[in-house]
């Protein structure tokens, strides 16, 4: 079994609800929430009202990708939301291991994503102390886009990095995420798909979240 991550980006959000209710009746173990600022990546999202509203909705344990400057200033307010992961990215971090220690002091699992073009090498030293890498199979910040080839290879360096260090950090993958490269990626050491438009563009979503936990 895969766990999946359906992103919410991909719903319908005037009809939010009923998306979220969707996903809980779903095989889905968590529920990816995007939060864009406009500064990190080219796009704005959504923010704190958002992700409370869904967290009184929402029995999947909320999985937070922050793709905005300087998360380290915000791991409170997302604490306060009863988000279970806080995902950060590392090129956004300049004291990155001060950030992971002060999310997991708040008592939450701590992510570092990574985007494309960054090595899983830097995270050498700090992989011990992870829960979950998120590994960006697209440039962040947009749904739909074409899935980037090479992060099947990077996920096996990844699975490799986290072995050598007797590190328990999952690995998570997201953008472009569907049947078939989903089976590749979970072949490769992925834990933990994301998907938003493959599921939410589905005519059966919850089919589809079933397809993809059972790769
Ligand atoms: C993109 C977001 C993703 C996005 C994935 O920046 O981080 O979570 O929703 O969308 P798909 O699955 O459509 O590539
Ligand atoms: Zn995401």
């Amino acid at each position: 079994m895969t766990k999946v991550s359906p992103s919410l980006l991909s719903a319908d959000f005037g009809r939010l609800n009923q998306d979220v209710e969707m996903v809980n009746r779903s095989e889905a173990a968590l529920l990816h929430l995007d939060v864009m600022d406009g500064r990190f990546v080219p796009n704005i999202s959504f923010g704190f009202p958002v992700i409370e509203a869904v967290s009184r909705v929402s029995v999947k344990p909320l999985d937070v990708h922050l793709m905005i400057v300087e998360p380290d200033r915000w791991v409170s307010r997302v604490r306060d939301t009863g988000a279970a992961i806080m995902n950060v990215h590392a090129e956004a971090c300049t004291h990155l291991h001060r950030t992971v220690q002060a999310i997991r002091a708040a008592g939450m699992k701590a992510a570092v994503t990574l985007n494309p073009a960054t090595p899983v090498g830097c995270l050498e030293e700090i992989v011990a102390d992870l829960d979950m890498v998120l590994l960006m199979s697209v440039n962040p910040g947009f749904g739909g886009q074409k899935f980037i080839e090479r992060t099947v290879e990077k996920t096996r360096k990844l699975k490799k990095l986290i072995a050598d260090s007797g590190s328990h950090a999952e690995i998570e993958i997201d953008g472009g995420v569907n049947l078939e490269t989903g089976r590749r990626l979970v072949e490769a050491g992925a834990d933990i798909l994301v998907a938003g438009s493959y599921v939410f563009g589905a005519e059966d979503p919850e089919a589809v979240i079933a397809g993809l936990a059972a790769l």
